[in-house]
């Protein structure tokens, strides 16, 4: 409670978000408000500042940004105001400690919200469509933008690209978002996706890391020749469990990023299942990325009857969409010649039964050398770039099955 007091809220327009400076690094940005009786979530900043240069973290469009002035006008200070974020030139609005029991109305003071960690709403207006709100589970925050007309603009990368248009020629089409190619904004390249949510009324979403490997070989060899230490990750891996880092990490107060990636591997359900649950948003708007150490096939398979909330319909249609895209994949060339690593299975269902599955995330999928295929079965050795992905999907499928036999 007294970190979310000591909390300023603080909204920026996207102009400004990558001039933010913060003197005292480290420290969070959080923002919770209501908006048409929806609850949005704003995990604003996650102010980790070197120099002057801030990574941007939540990226809001300007029609949201005006309404959120509009409901928290009675709380805008006037003044110049002492928040540590502010570079004095940006235009920004923040609202100082004062307002915080007000607009954080009794319903949120009493969630542990510094467990809601990359969740971002991005809200899409549009005199055309249907007023809906985008979602980011999890994953980078600032690698989203807005976009109109049911589709989603994600920082470009060239080899997500370069995935993204061979599986629009592979059977695997059907299970992925559409792409709609590259697009330039402010400056800066991202690719186009349909947006999974659109055609759901106040989804659940939830997002499961596929595989038992989330680093790539290639990143454990260059951690190997040239060791990158990571002070943030060994402040990640401490909160978790001050008992993890060897004594060597202690010293440097850092680890590797492989390290860190191998140890959320063995405390989560990556090593043991193949997959783990990265995040949960509820209808209600409520989200969780605590499971880090949800581990257990019997811990799993709570989390998944919470979030169908014992709808068996909505079980029939993951599990039998599940069971379509494992024979997809069986046929799939684009399967077969990629190590799929860091790819999640995006659940959605909503309110009135509709309920779906897709493959997103190939930011770390990597073609395999000429006539080099994989099983994603065999267990993982250095070298045979084996990730596991259909052990996660037999176990996923295994545990959602014993949920429609209780
Ligand atoms: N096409 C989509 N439609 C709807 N939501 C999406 C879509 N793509 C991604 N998301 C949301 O954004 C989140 C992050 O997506 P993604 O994993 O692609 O990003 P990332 O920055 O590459 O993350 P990571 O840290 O896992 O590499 C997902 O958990 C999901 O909630
Ligand atoms: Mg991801």
């Amino acid at each position: 409670m007294a970190r979310l007091l000591e909390t300023y809220i603080f909204v920026l327009a996207p102009t400004s978000l990558g001039n933010l400076t913060d003197p005292n690094a480290d420290r969070s940005l959080k923002l919770v408000t209501d908006y048409y009786g929806a609850i949005w979530w704003w995990n604003v900043c996650q102010a980790r500042v070197k120099g002057t240069k801030k990574e941007p973290s939540v990226l809001i469009s300007e029609g949201a940004f005006v309404l959120v002035r509009q409901i928290l006008k009675p709380f805008e200070r006037t003044q110049t105001c002492s928040c540590p974020f502010s570079a004095g030139h940006l235009p920004h609005v923040c609202w100082g400690k004062a307002a915080l029991p007000t607009i954080f109305s009794c319903t949120y003071l009493k969630k542990a919200w510094h467990t809601i960690k990359t969740m971002v709403n991005l809200p899409v207006i549009s005199p055309f469509k249907k007023r809906y709100s985008w979602v980011q589970l999890a994953g980078h925050t600032g690698s989203f933008k807005a976009a109109d007309s049911g589709k989603i603009l994600k920082r470009f990368s060239e080899n997500e690209k370069e995935c993204f248009e061979r599986l629009m020629k592979d059977p695997l089409r059907s299970c992925v978002p559409c792409f709609h190619g590259v697009v330039e904004r402010d400056g800066e390249s991202y690719i186009q996706l349909d947006d999974l949510l659109t055609d759901f009324e106040g989804p659940c979403v939830m997002d499961c890391k596929m595989g038992i490997r989330t680093y790539l070989e290639e990143e454990l060899t260059k951690a190997r020749e040239k060791p990158k230490l990571r002070k943030d990750m060994y402040k990640k891996m401490i909160e978790v469990d001050p008992l993890a880092p060897t004594a060597e990490e202690n010293a440097q107060h850092a680890v590797t990023k492989p390290r860190y990636m191998q140890w959320r591997e063995t405390i989560s359900s990556s090593a043991n299942l193949g997959f783990r649950i990265e995040g949960i948003k509820k209808a209600d708007g409520t989200c969780n990325t605590n499971f880090k150490t949800t581990k257990t096939q019997e811990q799993v398979l709570q989390v998944f009857v919470e979030f169908i909330e014992g709808n068996t319909t909505i079980l029939k249609k993951y599990l039998k969409r599940l069971q379509e895209i494992h024979i997809i994949l069986e046929s799939s060339d684009f399967f077969k010649r990629h190590e799929v690593v860091g790819s999640s299975l995006l659940f959605v269902h909503d309110g009135s039964g509709n309920a779906n599955v897709w493959l997103i995330d190939f930011g770390k999928t990597t073609l395999l050398p000429d006539g080099q295929t994989l099983d994603h079965r065999i267990p993982w050795q250095e070298g045979n770039r084996e990730d596991g992905y259909l052990l996660g999907l037999d176990n996923l499928i295994r545990i959602l099955e014993s949920i429609t036999e209780r």
